[in-house]
């Protein structure tokens, strides 16, 4: 297998303190929550946090989709919940990747359930072309073609999720 960089270090460092400052600026005043999506979203979600100029408390979701070539059932299960209340609160859902859209979507949707007054959303990377549902972010880091990424958590079954920029994995 082949690997060539997409995004090297200094884009994503020069892009995530971009993101930031919006969000930074359109967050501000609010009692505001960073809900990081695992595993992917974990070193995109720290590093935005870093870059944002306000206080903001820190929760987890994690959710598995279950679609298989034969199922594409688009189910989304909650395999882990948050901890904070979020009723009032400004919720940022902070994925790594948006793909069919049906991960987010399912978030978003049980976000708004537990009560969150502004919900936000901000994916690192954005697969416009791989939607099955209509879904856009509120703060996009890079959109891609589709095509098979690794690197800065996103893995290929668990592997490489420490590369420290984007690359693209080919036969
Ligand atoms: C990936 C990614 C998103 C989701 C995007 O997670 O982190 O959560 O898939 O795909 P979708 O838009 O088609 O729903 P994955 O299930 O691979 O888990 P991981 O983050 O633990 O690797």
């Amino acid at each position: 297998m082949a690997q060539t960089t997409l995004i090297s270090r200094a884009q994503i460092d020069q892009r995530v303190a971009e993101m930031g400052k919006q969000i930074t600026a359109d967050l501000q005043g609010t009692e505001a929550i960073a809900l990081c999506v695992l595993k992917g979203a974990v070193f995109f979600c720290t590093d935005l946090m870093r870059q944002i100029g306000m206080d903001m408390a820190l929760d987890f979701i994690q959710v598995s989709s279950y679609g298989n070539e034969k199922y594409s059932s688009g189910v989304v299960t909650i395999l882990k919940e948050p901890m904070l209340e979020m009723r009032g609160k400004a919720v940022l859902i902070v994925e790594d990747i948006i793909d069919s859209g049906l991960s987010m979507r399912e978030v978003h949707r049980y976000i708004e359930g537990r009560g969150a007054e502004v919900v936000k959303t901000a994916t690192f990377l954005d697969k416009p072309a791989a939607r099955k549902v209509d879904f856009k972010a509120d703060y996009v880091g890079f959109s891609i073609d589709p095509q098979f990424v690794i690197g800065y958590g996103l893995d290929f079954a668990e592997k490489y999720r420490n590369l420290p920029d984007v690359q693209v994995l080919t036969d």
